[in-house]
């Protein structure tokens, strides 16, 4: 078996593993990455969202063999407790959660979503998480989570 190298989070790794094991797999059980969460396991929920070279996608379907070279951006990559990134800042202010387990991968897309669009609409924002289900119905604080989390970035929150 050869050896998978890409970026996590800005560090190289490389990973000995089947290359058809799931990234969420490997992310979750092979680097110790549990931010990322696992709900349906078929692409159907969006709890395991990370960005590949940029764009939300979902680590459950996506085999290891498929990430070679690429750069992977977990929730961890994002801020700290002690530095929270603006979205998850924003997420704490608007409690927009309850049992929280969606919303890493709802971050997640946010964050591809305000890195190719500062200043989207509710209903931009609402297109950009229809891949994300949340159980327990957090969806309007969800929303207005991440139009506050677009007003801190244009204010420069972050930088
Ligand atoms: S766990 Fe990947 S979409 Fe549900
Ligand atoms: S806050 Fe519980 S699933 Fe979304």
């Amino acid at each position: 078996m050869q050896p998978t190298s890409f970026t996590v989070n800005g560090s190289a790794v490389s990973v000995t593993a089947d290359g058809d094991t799931p990234l969420l797999d490997i992310l979750r059980n092979h680097l110790g990455l549990v931010g990322t969460k696992f709900g349906c396991g078929q692409e159907q929920c969006g709890c395991c969202m990370v960005l590949v070279d940029g764009r939300a996608e979902k680590s459950c379907g996506k085999a290891l063999s498929t990430v070679a070279g690429r750069e992977i951006v977990t929730i961890e990559g994002l801020g700290t407790r002690e530095r929270p990134h603006p979205l998850q800042q924003a997420f704490l202010d608007e409690q927009a959660g309850q049992c929280g387990y969606c919303l890493p991968g709802i971050i997640i897309s946010a964050k591809a979503l305000l890195d190719r669009s500062p200043a989207p609409s509710r209903a931009e924002i609402a297109a950009a998480l229809d891949d994300n289900i949340c159980l327990c119905g957090s969806h309007i604080r969800i929303l207005r989570a991440v139009e506050r989390a677009a007003r801190l970035l244009r204010e420069g929150a972050g930088r």
